[in-house]
C-alpha cells in the first residue's frame, strides 16, 4: 500500500531549506535529499500529495545519475540507507527509497536548460521576437515543433524567486565566468543528447530539461535533480501533435482538474479528488518505467 509522505519533522538533524517538493537537511559537509510527495501546479504545491511520487522521482534521478556517469561526475555519494551515517538511522523509514546523500557543492546561479522543441517559455518569446535567448531562429516555426537544433537556454531565478528569465550566453559569462558558462553550455548539450536519445528508444520525447551544476574543491558536478517529470517537459512520442500546446505527460490530470474547478491560482491551493490523484500517480509511474525499464519501484 503505497503511502503519501508530504512533509519530513526530523529534530534532530539541522535544516537546510525545502523547497516545493523536496526537504533538505545538513549532514556534516554534505546534504540530504528527499523528494516528499508533493506536487506543484501554476507555481503552487497542492494539498494533495501523489503516493510515491517522491520515490519515483528519486530512481529516476538515481538511473540518469548512473547513466551520464561517463559524461560528467554527479554529486550522489549513496542512496543506499545502509550506508548513511548513524544519525539518520532512526529515519530509515521514512528515507527509503526517496532520498539521497549527496557532496555539497557551490551552485552556479544558473539554471541551464536544453530545449529540442519550442514550447513554454520559448514558444512566447520566439512569437514576440522570433528568437530564444538571443538567438535567432528561422520564421515560420508552430508551437512545439522541433528545432533545427538543440538549443541552450540558461535562466536566472527573478528577484522574486519565482518565475526564471531567461539570459543570453553573454549574460551568464558575466555571472559565472565566460569559461565556466562555455563548459556548462557544452556540458549541457551533451547531456540532453544523450537523454532524449534514450528517451526516444522508450517512446519519449524529452522537449526540454534544465540542470543545475556546482562546483566543489574537486571540480564542476552535476547536482540537483536530473531528467525527472518534474524538471523536464515529457512527451509522448504516439501523442506528439505540433502545432499547438502538447499534454502534460505527468500534471495533465491535475491541471485540468484545476482548471474546471475554477481556482482562482492564489494560495491556498485546493485538494485533489482520488481519481485525479490515481490517474497521475500512474503517469508518473509509467514515467519511471518507460525511462528505467524497470517494473518495480523497489
Ligand atoms: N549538491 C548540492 N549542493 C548544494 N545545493 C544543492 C545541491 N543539489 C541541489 N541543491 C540545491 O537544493 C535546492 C533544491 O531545492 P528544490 O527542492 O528543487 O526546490 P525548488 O526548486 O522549489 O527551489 C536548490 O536550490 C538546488 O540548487
Ligand atoms: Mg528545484
Amino acid at each position: 500500500m503505497p503511502e503519501t509522505l508530504l512533509k519530513t519533522e526530523f529534530p534532530t538533524l539541522k535544516l537546510h531549506a525545502r523547497g516545493k517538493v523536496r526537504d533538505i537537511y545538513e549532514i556534516g559537509d554534505d546534504l540530504l535529499l528527499i523528494a516528499t510527495d508533493r506536487i506543484s501546479a501554476f507555481d503552487h504545491v497542492l494539498a494533495t500529495g501523489i503516493p510515491d511520487k517522491g520515490k519515483i522521482l528519486t530512481k529516476i534521478s538515481l538511473f540518469w545519475f548512473e547513466l551520464l556517469k561517463d559524461v560528467v561526475p554527479n554529486h550522489v555519494i549513496t542512496a543506499d540507507i545502509d550506508q548513511y551515517p548513524a544519525s539518520l538511522q532512526p529515519y530509515r523509514a521514512h528515507l527509503r527509497h526517496r532520498s539521497m546523500l549527496v557532496q555539497r557543492a557551490e551552485m552556479f546561479p544558473v539554471e541551464c536548460v536544453v530545449r529540442g522543441y519550442l514550447a513554454g517559455s520559448a514558444w512566447k518569446e520566439y512569437q514576440a521576437s522570433g528568437s530564444v535567448c538571443g538567438v535567432a531562429l528561422l520564421p515560420g516555426l508552430a508551437e512545439s515543433e522541433k528545432l533545427p537544433e538543440p538549443l541552450f537556454t540558461p535562466a536566472t531565478k527573478s528577484a522574486d524567486g519565482e518565475h526564471d528569465v531567461n539570459i543570453s550566453m553573454e549574460e551568464m559569462g558575466r555571472r559565472i565566468g565566460p569559461e565556466n558558462a562555455v563548459l556548462l553550455r557544452d556540458l549541457s548539450m551533451t547531456i540532453y543528447d544523450r537523454a532524449s536519445r534514450h528517451a526516444r528508444k522508450q517512446g519519449l520525447i524529452l522537449a526540454d530539461t534544465k540542470f543545475e551544476f556546482g562546483r566543489t574543491a574537486h571540480g564542476v558536478l552535476l547536482a540537483d535533480e536530473v531528467l525527472t517529470p518534474d524538471s523536464s517537459r515529457y512527451w509522448l512520442e504516439r501523442e506528439f501533435h505540433p502545432g499547438g500546446p502538447q499534454i502534460s505527460f505527468d500534471k495533465q490530470f491535475v491541471r485540468d482538474y484545476l482548471i474546471e474547478s475554477r481556482w482562482n491560482k492564489q494560495a491556498p491551493a485546493p485538494e485533489l479528488p482520488p481519481e485525479v490523484v490515481a490517474r497521475t500517480q500512474e503517469k508518473y509511474l509509467e514515467a519511471f518505467h518507460r525511462i528505467t525499464g524497470r517494473t518495480s519501484l523497489h
